[in-house]
């Protein structure tokens, strides 16, 4: 099932209420609008009507709870290939255009239940035709000029997140590949909260791996600034 909404509070909301409700994998809500778009680490994300996709889909998948986090990866992977080729992502999940202002942001919320994931909701906030008016936020539209179908877009979305669904159950190194190819973090000197250091990798669960002057961190949700080193 796909609804589209002309104005809703959020989509993220509209989509864990039908999956409360037992609504299948791939129900999806896309929105013109949002009074009450929700971001990462409890922030709002802005969402006028300005030509913007913001899109929701419920996924069931058969994953262990520790792998679940794969997902708001796996969902990035999806929405940077969808934007362009030379579209990259900053961990875990920003979407950047090639100059690395943020044209897309990514909000996985988990519904668990006896310690096992029940269903997730993969929220995805695409600046299509406007961006926030932030120097760090950029548009498809800003970037090449193009003026893209958003149904077209929206279908897309849909369409990669159940196939990489599926492949993070059967092949999720795989997945992790083409999300390593995608890094535009991965070799940077970073900072996040107190952890600072070189992001070498990611781990099988989706954790940024930092390697400090005190030894190997992992870090599993945060904001990355990227730094410049002490010694450069
Ligand atoms: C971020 O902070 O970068 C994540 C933003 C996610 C926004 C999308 S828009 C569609 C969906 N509905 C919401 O309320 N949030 C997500």
């Amino acid at each position: 099932m796909l609804v589209h909404k002309p104005i809703t509070g959020s989509t993220n909301a509209d989509v864990g209420a039908l999956g409360r409700d037992g609504a299948p994998h791939g129900t999806a809500v896309w929105a013109d609008e949002q009074t009450d778009g929700r971001g990462r680490l409890g922030r709002t994300w802005e969402s006028p009507p300005t030509g913007n996709v913001y899109l929701s889909v419920l996924l069931r998948p058969a994953l262990p709870l520790e792998r679940a986090p794969l997902l708001c990866l796996a969902a990035a992977v999806v929405a940077a290939e969808v934007a362009g080729p030379h579209y990259r992502i900053k961990w875990p999940n920003d979407v950047q255009a090639p100059d690395g202002r943020k044209v897309a942001g990514i909000l996985a919320e988990l519904e668990v239940e006896r310690g096992a994931l029940r269903y997730v909701v993969v929220g995805i906030g695409l600046n299509v035709n406007a961006a926030p008016d932030l120097p760090s936020a950029t548009s498809l539209l800003d970037v090449d000029g193009v003026h893209r179908d958003r149904e077209e877009l929206v279908m897309a979305l849909i369409r990669g997140l159940l196939t990489i669904t599926s492949e993070l159950e059967r092949a999720p190194d795989a997945v992790l590949t083409r999300w390593r190819r995608a890094s535009s973090t991965l070799g940077k000197h970073v900072r996040i909260g107190s952890v600072e250091g070189e992001a070498i990798d990611i781990d099988p669960t989706g954790a940024l791996v930092v390697s400090t002057p005190h030894g190997v961190e992992r870090v599993f949700a945060g904001d990355v600034e990227m730094v410049r080193r002490h010694d450069a």
